[in-house]
C-alpha cells in the first residue's frame, strides 16, 4: 500500500557501504522522468554520482546539511533550465518522486536542499556543484538526493503527532472532525 510507504519514509543520513544496484538505479531515472511537470515541458535534467571521490567532493556543498553525502553510495543532482517558470516545482516533484522511488526499492534517501544556499560567503551552492560536475551555465539546481541503503534507524512519525490542526474543511477555520 503506498499509505505504508509514506509512513515508513524517513531521511536517513547515514547509510552502509554497499553500492546500489544498477537496475535499482534504472528504476529511479524511470521513476524521474515520469514526473508530471508544468505544460509537459520536462525542464529538468538528473545527474547520477556514484563516484565516491565526487560524492565526497559535493559533500561539502555547503557548510550545514550536505557533509552526510560523503558516506552515501549514490547521489541523483536534479537540475533545470530555469528559464522555465516552474522548474522549481517541476524538480521538487521529481525530487520527491525519487525519494519515494527509493523507499519502495528498500533503500532510504535524504534532500539537500542546493538552490538558494551558500557554500560559503563569497560561492553559491549550486556555483560550487556546478563547476565540480561541469554544468552548463543555463542549468540551475534545486537539489540533491542523497540514496543508498540505511545504516541508521528511524520511527516512523507517530499519527497522533501529525498536525491534523492544519486541515479544515470548505472554510478556514472550520476544523475537521
Ligand atoms: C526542501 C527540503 C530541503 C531539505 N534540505 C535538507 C538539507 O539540505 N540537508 C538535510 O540534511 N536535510 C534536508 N532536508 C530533509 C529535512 O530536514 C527532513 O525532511 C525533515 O527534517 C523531516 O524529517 P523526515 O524527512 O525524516 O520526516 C530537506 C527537506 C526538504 C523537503
Amino acid at each position: 500500500m503506498f499509505i505504508d510507504l509514506l509512513r515508513q519514509r524517513r531521511s536517513i543520513r547515514k547509510f552502509l557501504d554497499k553500492p546500489v544496484e544498477q537496475e535499482k538505479i534504472k528504476e529511479l531515472v524511470e521513476a524521474a522522468l515520469r514526473s508530471p511537470s508544468s505544460r509537459g515541458l520536462n525542464p529538468w535534467q538528473f545527474i547520477i554520482v556514484d563516484d565516491k571521490t565526487l560524492l565526497e567532493t559535493l559533500s561539502a556543498s555547503k557548510e550545514h546539511g550536505s557533509g552526510f553525502l560523503k558516506g552515501a553510495p549514490l547521489a541523483i543532482i536534479v537540475c533545470a533550465d530555469d528559464s522555465i517558470e516552474t522548474w522549481i516545482e517541476d524538480c521538487s516533484i521529481a525530487s520527491i518522486l525519487i525519494q519515494l522511488s527509493a523507499e519502495s526499492l528498500g533503500l532510504k534517501s535524504c534532500w539537500i536542499q542546493i538552490r538558494d544556499r551558500q557554500h560559503d560567503r563569497l560561492t553559491t551552492a549550486r556555483e560550487f556543484v556546478a563547476e565540480h560536475v561541469n554544468l552548463p551555465p543555463n542549468l540551475n539546481i534545486e537539489a540533491i538526493i542523497a540514496i543508498g541503503y540505511p545504516d541508521e534507524e528511524k520511527q516512523p512519525h507517530k499519527l497522533e503527532k501529525l498536525q491534523f490542526d492544519k486541515i479544515w474543511i470548505n472554510t478556514y477555520g472550520q476544523p475537521m472532525q
